[in-house]
């Protein structure tokens, strides 16, 4: 029994120590914790920060408040004219005022409402994953105001997917979806490619991103994005709007 226990040990080990020396695929994704191995002696390594680094951290003014101004604070629903069950979700004072415990998103109904699908209602489309583990995290630490969050944004990426979708995904769909376009978009659909590029090529999208004069400022009713984020969308349009 002793002897055949320490031949198992031994095989137990002799696995995990292949395994560990051979790590066949596995690229470290946070290049931040190389640069700390890098520069264990020295404590400023502020130099080998880049922009692209993921911050781990919730912010409400950046990953928060676009998610309410664009699936719940739409007109007709949770907005200032007509808050709909009581919900004023424009703002970071009208949001917790309602249906919000700090610390506890289980009993917060902002949070519950959307994990079970019941909000934001039809057609505005449910929130996906990374939406609600956000909202929840947030809620979890307390539910504060931040407002001095440092932008997640690069301006040398500027692809489709990974680079324009998100920003039309949190800051337009709302009104510009498939679903939603008819109803609060006026007929106007940015969800797909296609429909897309006919509001790249009749310049639109971005002389109503840049608040030009003569154009429509989008987002209708919210803030001009971030000067970071237009830089993005122009530089992909310079470069032909592809779909890549
Ligand atoms: C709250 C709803 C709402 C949101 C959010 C919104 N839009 Fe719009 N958008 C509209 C409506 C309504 C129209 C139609 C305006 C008209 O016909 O006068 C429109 C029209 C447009 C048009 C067509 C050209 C024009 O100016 O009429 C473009 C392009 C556009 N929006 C881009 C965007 C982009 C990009 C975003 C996100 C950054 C955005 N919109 C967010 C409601 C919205």
């Amino acid at each position: 029994m002793k002897k055949s226990a320490l031949i198992s040990c031994s095989i137990v080990l002799v696995v995990c120590l292949y395994a560990c020396t051979h790590k066949p695929g596995v690229i470290p994704t946070i290049p931040k914790n190389d640069t700390t191995a890098k520069n264990n002696n020295n404590n400023n390594n502020t130099q080998d920060t880049t922009q692209q680094m993921v911050d781990t951290s919730v912010c409400f003014q950046r990953d928060i408040l676009p998610i309410f101004l664009g699936s719940c604070a739409i007109s007709g629903c949770h907005d200032a004219s007509t808050q709909e069950k009581g919900y004023n979700l424009t703002s970071y004072s009208n949001i917790i005022r309602k249906g919000l415990q700090p610390y506890y998103s289980a009993s917060s109904k902002l949070y519950t409402e959307c994990v079970s699908g019941k909000m934001p209602a039809y057609p505005i489309a449910r929130l996906d994953s990374t939406q609600l583990s956000l909202l929840k995290h947030w809620i979890d630490m307390g539910a504060h105001n931040d407002t001095n969050c440092s932008v997640i944004c690069d301006t040398t990426k500027f692809t489709y997917a990974a680079a324009i979708v998100p920003i039309l995904k949190n800051n337009c769909y709302s009104c510009h979806a498939t679903a939603a376009a008819p109803s609060s978009g006026g007929g106007i659909v940015l969800d797909n490619y296609i429909a897309l590029t006919v509001q790249v090529q009749n310049g639109k999208l971005l002389g109503d991103l840049q608040h030009q004069s003569g154009y429509n400022y989008m987002p209708l009713g919210g803030n001009k994005l971030q000067d970071c984020q237009i830089t993005q969308v122009r530089r992909w349009i310079a470069n032909g709007a592809p779909n890549n």
